[in-house]
């Protein structure tokens, strides 16, 4: 009897406490609600296949644009010619996000050719900087590079 009696209780406390602590939360953090700065989180595993994609091809070891690699997360995180491109937490401040928002026909536009991000992988890439910017240390957060022409092509 007591137990029957008890659960109810714990149910009808959970909400009262869940809500309380979200409005606390909201109180306290800038990123949270539907700001500028809300953000899904987004894991490593579901950015890496746009970098593969997008980004790599210019930005390996043979291929080094602007002084930037990204074949894994202490190059990329090291930054180009420019410095740190990647402040986890920080997209509208990250220059790696703030390239892909240029006008197409701009130096400093990425992709450097053919199609720019759409809005969905903008966003992508918006939210895993915002939420963190995921990226396992060794073989988990390596990028295969992929050679522009394959020798084997030629
Ligand atoms: C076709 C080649 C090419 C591709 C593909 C490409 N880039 Fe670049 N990237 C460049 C070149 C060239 C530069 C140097 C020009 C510059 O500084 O803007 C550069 C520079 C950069 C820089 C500035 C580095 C610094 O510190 O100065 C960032 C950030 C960057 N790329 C991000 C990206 C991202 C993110 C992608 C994928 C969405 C991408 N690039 C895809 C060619 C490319």
């Amino acid at each position: 009897m007591i137990a029957v009696l008890s659960l109810p209780f714990s149910q009808k406390a959970f909400p009262v406490v869940a809500i309380s602590a979200g409005l606390l939360l909201s109180a306290c953090s800038p990123s949270a609600g539907d700001g500028p700065n809300a953000a899904t989180k987004v894991a490593f595993n579901e950015f890496k296949p746009l970098l593969e994609t997008h980004c790599i091809r210019c930005h390996n070891t043979k291929s080094v644009f602007g002084g930037l690699i990204l074949e894994n997360r202490a190059k990329a995180f090291a930054g180009g010619n420019r410095g740190p491109s990647i402040k986890p937490g920080d997209a509208a401040g990250s220059l790696f996000y703030q390239v892909l928002d240029l006008p197409a026909d701009q130096y400093h536009a990425m992709p450097a050719t053919g199609p720019k991000l759409n809005e969905a992988e903008k966003k992508l890439v918006h939210d895993w900087i915002q939420s963190g910017a995921d990226w396992p240390e060794g073989p988990e957060g390596q990028i295969k590079t992929v050679a522009t022409v394959p020798s084997d092509n030629i």
